[in-house]
């Protein structure tokens, strides 16, 4: 295969619109995951920039509590608010108060790329890529009432005989958006499978703004590799971040100097996860932190191949704070302080969409 050269260390600083970007880790969108807390323990690791996970632009107008939530950034900077809806209009007012709850929202990104078929069968996620013109259109929008960098991020196409991220790509610039998040899978692929970077390659090269890829960056030469194929301006770490927040960290310094970072030792990622347990409940308070360090909590821990039963215990018999110190502490003495965390096995197939 013919790869796409390009010098591989970047300078440090790059730009989206007028906003300065300094790194080439981005943290991408997950619904039920990529909540201020989570945004705030990843962001030292080496996120350049944050994304909130998706926000109805129904929920911003009609004002609902819940949605409110989601413009609190602490000073974790850039972070970009998602949006989803199908409607131009309705976006771009959502954006206009959106900003005016939260003046620091430093860019509006449009999720054009969820799966999920309730998001679809209103017309909005990835239900979108079936009408380039109206992808152009809600950029146009965005643009005329706001006055910060406007984003959208996309799929190769809605299934394998739909491929026409090419013709989005043109109509989102021709509409002036500030850049573009490529998620190369198709929407039937959900999340499983192999993303195709094959059809991607050289793509930043066609593109007259810059790049995000994303898709299965769980290691850091999944970032080399995907950074190299497309000569994208960034990486998106997602499903590959949750319990590894250090992959950020290892991808921001190979960029930087092209130093290639050990994996750390579990019993650091034990101390890691403690401290966002800690973050998370101080966000939303002990009982719902809790539920949702089952699903975080094993992922630290993940791939090794010692771990099944303490990730089965964690999963699923975490009730408090005191019991998920007692796993975490059990499983620290068992493996002693010198075991090298290794992901290269861990299974990423079975996150949920949470919303
Ligand atoms: C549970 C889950 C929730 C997600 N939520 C969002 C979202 O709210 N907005 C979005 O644009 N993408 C969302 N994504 C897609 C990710 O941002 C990313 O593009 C995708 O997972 C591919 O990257 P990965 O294979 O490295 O995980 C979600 C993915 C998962 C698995």
């Amino acid at each position: 295969m013919v790869r796409y050269h390009r010098t591989l260390f970047l300078l440090f600083m790059w730009q989206i619109g007028d906003l300065k970007i300094d790194g080439r880790a981005v943290l991408g969108p997950m619904s039920g995951f990529t909540s201020r807390s989570y945004r705030d323990f990843m962001k030292p690791f080496g996120a350049s920039l944050c994304f909130t996970e998706m926000v109805s632009d129904a929920g911003i107008i009609h004002g609902q509590r819940r949605t409110r939530g989601y413009f609190d950034f602490s000073d974790n900077h850039p972070t970009g608010i998602q949006l989803f809806g199908h409607v131009p209009e309705d976006i771009s007012e959502a954006a206009v108060k959106a900003l005016e709850i939260n003046p620091e929202i430093e860019l509006i990104d449009v999720n054009m790329g969820c799966p999920v078929p309730k998001v679809n069968r209103s017309g909005a996620g990835s239900a979108l890529m079936r009408d380039p013109k109206l992808c152009g259109d809600i950029i146009r929008s965005l643009k005329r009432k706001t006055d910060v960098p406007v984003t959208a991020k996309i799929r190769l196409g809605w299934s394998s005989g739909s491929i026409n991220f090419r013709d989005v790509i043109g109509e989102l610039e021709l509409a002036g958006v500030d850049a573009i998040t490529v998620h190369a899978r198709t929407r039937d692929e959900r999340y499983a499978g192999e993303p195709h970077m094959d059809m991607v390659e050289g793509l930043r090269g066609e593109m007259s703004v810059p790049l995000i890829i994303s898709g299965n960056i769980y290691q850091l030469d999944d970032a080399i590799n995907a950074m190299r194929i497309t000569g994208a301006d960034a990486v998106m770490v997602a499903r590959g971040g949750v319990g590894n927040p250090f992959l950020l960290t290892q991808i921001d310094r190979y960029f930087r100097t092209g130093e290639r970072l050990r994996s750390p030792k579990v019993s650091q990622q034990i101390d890691w996860c403690l401290q966002f347990m800690e973050m998370l409940i101080d966000e939303i308070g002990e009982e719902k932190a809790m539920r949702k360090m089952r699903c975080f909590a094993p992922r630290f821990i993940a791939g090794c191949h010692y771990s099944r039963a303490h990730r089965n215990n964690l999963a699923t018999n975490v009730t408090d704070k005191d019991s998920l110190l007692l796993f975490l502490e059990n499983i620290r003495q068992e493996l002693g302080n010198e075991r090298i965390y290794d992901n290269a096995a861990a299974d990423y197939s079975d996150f949920e969409e949470v919303r």
